[in-house]
């Protein structure tokens, strides 16, 4: 495994931050250790950080510790494949990587993939008693950025002190479910108004042939085959990156830079959200809000939507999300009618 790199900087300039940076991460420990003391063993159950219980071999669950080491693996093994190239990344790559300093955690949040209950119980890990259930905490307070720091936000030998020693997780989705749940939120409700102005009224200029004037105004009435032809237009990568409730996990994440320690997966969400809790020894705690299943996008919502879309821009599509796919080991939705 080796640990991602930030950047190039001279040894000795790197050497010497290094050594600042491990007389801080001390501080720190004892900061922790201090706390331990005063609150009782709630947050922590072992003096050892959760990459060393991750690594370990003496791991209560071992069913799961199996399922996480394969997804490991066949993670690594794709990005062996498709993603040879190394790539240098910058404090803007990072921004999706939310930082529990407490825990030594680093979490890559991916909108539709329950962020926001990650981003309420990270709000609970880091609020030092501020906040003790993540379902009282509002959704909107959860996204405001304020309220939790992100990687970008830390000086380049402190991101890579982070990165080496922090246990790093994701949560994934199947793409095209994850696809159709962002269309359906942020394009077939009325409150939704910014989204419909800023892509909106984009989309449908772009993409429907004889568009009303009211509809170029309001953009509120965007069908899932016209965004899927905004999605497929090359034009619309080249004018500026995507939108994160539909951009790739490969583009927000980094999955082949960062080497995530434990990939979690939407289908799987409470037991992999509980596994992590254990790892950290939080699961007693603070409990993961469990998933309401009413209206959540499924599998058949997911081919219903498609069935609009025909073979050629199904095919087009696929593509655009192939990586998403391969390096989480979803297989092509059965759905689709391309070869
Ligand atoms: C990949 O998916 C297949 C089929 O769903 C499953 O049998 C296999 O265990 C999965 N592999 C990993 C590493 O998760």
């Amino acid at each position: 495994r080796k640990p991602a790199r930030l950047t190039n900087m001279r040894k000795a300039k790197i050497f010497q931050m290094v050594l600042a940076t491990c007389f801080g991460s001390f501080l720190l420990v004892i900061y922790l250790f201090q706390s331990n003391l005063n609150e009782g063993k709630n947050l922590r159950k072992s003096g050892r950080n959760p990459l060393q219980t991750l690594y370990s071999n003496d791991q209560i669950e071992s069913d799961a510790q199996v399922i996480h080491q394969n997804r490991r693996e066949l993670l690594d093994s794709v990005c062996q494949v498709y993603a040879r190239k190394r790539r240098v990344l910058t404090p803007d790559d990072l921004k999706h990587l939310i930082v529990d300093d407490r825990h030594g955690l680093l979490y890559c949040y991916v909108p539709k993939v329950a962020c926001t209950n990650w981003k309420r119980v990270l709000m609970v890990l880091t609020g030092d008693g501020k906040y003790q259930d993540p379902l009282k905490i509002p959704a909107n307070e959860a996204h405001i950025p304020s309220n939790l720091r992100t990687l970008s936000e830390y000086s380049t030998p402190e991101i890579n002190h982070r990165l080496r020693n922090y246990m790093k997780f994701i949560f994934v989705r199947e793409p095209f479910e994850r696809l159709v749940s962002a269309y359906r939120n942020k394009f077939t409700r009325k409150y939704n108004t910014a989204f419909h102005k800023r892509y909106g009224t984009k989309i449908i200029r772009r993409h429907r042939p004889q568009p009303s004037t009211d509809a170029l105004e309001k953009g509120d009435d965007v069908s899932f085959d016209e965004f899927v032809y905004y999605l497929v237009d090359p034009h619309t990568q080249r004018e500026e990156p995507f939108n994160e409730h539909w951009e790739r996990v490969h583009s927000l994440c980094h999955p082949c830079i960062l080497h995530y320690d434990v990939v979690g997966k939407y289908e799987t969400l409470d037991d992999d959200a509980r596994y992590i809790l254990q790892l950290i020894g939080a699961d007693k705690a603070v409990k993961f809000p469990s998933s309401s299943q009413t209206a959540r996008t499924t599998d058949d919502m997911t081919a219903q939507f498609f069935k609009k879309i025909t073979p050629f821009y199904q095919k087009k599509l696929y593509n655009l999300y192939k990586m998403d796919f391969l390096l989480f080991n979803y297989s092509k939705p059965s759905y689709l009618t391309f070869r």
